[in-house]
């Protein structure tokens, strides 16, 4: 079985009846949301919060029931994938670009749990660029004073054009050697006025699954 989808699927049996359910974005988090379709057309009664535009289609045409982020104030759990993972449970997210609001949903969320293949299991943050939103307004200023902390940082571009967030802004990848001091610098990123978010997510995940070649998925 694909090893995202062992990941995803293991990550659904956390849920039970009656939960608010955060659903993440990617390609992992698409098993765990396909599963909670299947659980829910057999009668489980959740209500999902979706953290991008793509995840709340999704949901839709399987039929979890929807809540709007303005209508709750705790999510029970949430279920998201992530680029790095490390084995104290630091993760660099936004590959897709939904990191913002993936993000807000992790902060209210009373367990977050993180789906991984082991490709995203890493030693140190920081081979996978980081992804940092930022608004258009000026970007290229943004973008110059990240660089002063210590990256490469690219435009993401789609088609050509460069890629627009669902929250209508733009992100850089931040090339960095390593992230060593992932507090400093997930503060250090914020601090800077047209950053609106970045991809660190540090004391954030409880709960850790890799989907292994042999047997079941892992749980850290
Ligand atoms: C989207 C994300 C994704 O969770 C991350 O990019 C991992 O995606 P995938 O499961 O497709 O590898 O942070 O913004």
């Amino acid at each position: 079985m694909d090893l995202k989808r062992k990941a995803g699927e293991k990550a659904a049996k956390y849920v039970e009846d009656g939960m608010i359910v955060g659903l993440g974005t990617g390609s992992t988090a698409y098993w765990a949301i396909l599963k909670l379709g299947e659980l829910v057309a057999d009668g489980l009664n959740i209500k999902g919060i979706p953290t991008s535009k793509n995840t709340e289609e999704l949901a839709q045409k399987l039929g979890i029931p929807m809540l709007k982020m303005s209508e709750v104030n705790k999510i029970d759990v949430a279920i998201d994938g992530a680029d790095e993972a490390t084995a104290n449970f630091a993760l660099i997210k936004g590959g897709g670009g939904a990191l913002l609001r993936e993000k807000m949903i992790a902060s209210i969320a009373k367990q977050f749990i993180v789906v991984i293949d082991p490709s995203k299991y890493v030693e140190r943050l920081g081979q996978f660029p980081l992804p940092v939103e930022i608004i258009t307004f000026g970007w290229e200023i943004t973008s110059s004073q990240i660089s002063l902390l210590g990256c490469k940082p690219i435009l993401r571009r789609g088609n050509q054009a460069p890629f627009v967030t669902d929250n209508g802004n733009y992100i850089v990848d931040c090339y960095f050697d390593s992230i060593v001091d992932r507090d400093g610098m997930n503060t250090a990123l914020n601090s800077i006025p047209g950053v609106v978010e970045n991809g660190l997510f540090v004391d954030m995940a409880d709960v850790l699954i890799i989907g292994r070649e042999n047997g079941d998925a892992e749980v850290l």
